[in-house]
């Protein structure tokens, strides 16, 4: 049941991603910091991850997925009204990796902006962009999540530089009929466990300094350990008020696609939601954690494989950093 205020509904037109070419495989590491494939493989589930060349910005695997998502659905990024960019990696702070977006596309008459929820982003942004379609503001909104997670890695950190790549994925939501496309979406945070995984240097309390940048204070700090037990309490938590908001149950959902920050966190959400593993949609060994682009990089290779059908209930579930988690139902 879809609440009956919704008049217009969020259909998902088109769907991109961009993977850069190069690869870091597990045995890559074992060169640089002191670890194995099997510790990085068992702990967390990744084999490889994609990784930027030098000269590739968090735009320009923006602007690829973007061009893909917009020839998926058959829309001109003319006749785009918003640009929604997830990133915690923005190519610089200002102007929003949006605008760089908006101008690369040509999308004369969006309005463009980033939003920062760290992995949890692209839900975050899915959500701002259904409710602008549904509340009748826009009519053809772009989401973007995409990070460049190697430029705020440190190297030399074996509990983090293992996890994390680079990419990019894309949507394009149109208006629907109410009851298809996106149903309902839930976010939460909660800034009292900031510390669990931040970036101190580089804001306006802590300005990058050669002092900060010498002690490595611009790269991400992870307590992988208390992520991971709020993790998968908070990613049920979120899948089960959007399904609830649409008066539906877990034995209605078709596909589970969750943020792919690590295997077990993933199983552990599967488990307690009773899906089967062929329900859940799993990338992580060949992309790692891509934080905000990691669920629409997961959409766009499912629908990319030919598997979705039209009326297929997804169910995505994001967590990270903020902290920030949420889930988004689609009726595809
Ligand atoms: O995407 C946003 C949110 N992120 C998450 O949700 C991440 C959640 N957390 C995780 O995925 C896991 O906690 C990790 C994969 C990060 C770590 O797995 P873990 O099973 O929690 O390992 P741990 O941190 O408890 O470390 C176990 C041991 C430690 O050694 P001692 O203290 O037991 O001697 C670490 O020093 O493994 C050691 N270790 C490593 N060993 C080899 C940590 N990193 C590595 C490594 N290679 N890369």
């Amino acid at each position: 049941m879809i609440k009956p205020c919704k008049q217009i509904g969020a259909r998902i037109a088109g769907t991109g991603h961009y993977l850069p070419e190069k690869i870091l495989t597990n045995a890559d590491f074992e060169k640089i910091v002191d670890t194995s494939d099997e510790w990085i493989l068992t702990r967390s589930g990744i084999r490889e991850r994609h990784i930027t060349a030098d000269n590739e910005f968090s735009s320009d695997m923006a602007f690829e997925a973007a061009k893909m998502a917009l020839a998926d659905a058959e829309v001109d990024p003319k006749d785009l009204d918003m640009i929604i960019v997830a990133t915690v990696t923005p190519d610089m702070p200002l102007p929003s990796t949006g605008c760089l977006l908006q101008e690369m596309l040509g999308a004369k008459k969006a309005a463009a902006f980033d939003v920062s929820a760290a992995c949890s982003g692209f839900i975050y942004g899915l959500s701002i962009g259904s409710s602008m379609i549904e509340s009748g503001k826009a009519e053809k909104v772009l989401v973007i999540g995409v990070e460049t997670l190697t430029s705020i890695t440190d190297y030399t950190d074996r509990t983090t530089c293992v996890l994390f790549g680079d990419g990019c994925g894309a949507v394009v939501l149109e208006e629907g009929e109410p009851g298809e496309g996106v149903l309902s979406t839930f976010m939460q945070s909660d800034g009292g466990e900031k510390e669990l995984l931040y970036i101190v240097a580089g804001g306006s309390k802590t300005p990058l300094t050669t002092e900060r940048i010498e002690a490595g204070e611009h790269y991400i700090r992870m307590k992988g350990d208390g992520l991971f037990k709020y993790a998968v309490r908070a990613m049920v938590d979120a899948a089960r008020h959007t399904l609830k908001e649409a008066g539906l149950g877990t034995e209605d959902v078709t596909y589970l696609i969750p943020h792919q920050a690590n295997i077990r966190i993933i199983e552990g959400v599967r488990k307690r939601l009773k899906l089967e593993k062929e329900q859940v949609v799993v990338n992580i060994d060949r992309v790692g954690n891509t934080s905000s682009a990691s669920i629409p990089i997961a959409f766009s290779e499912l629908k990319e494989g030919g598997t979705l059908k039209k009326g297929d209930l997804v169910i995505m579930v994001a967590f990270g950093g903020g902290l920030t988690w949420g889930a988004a139902l689609i009726k595809y």
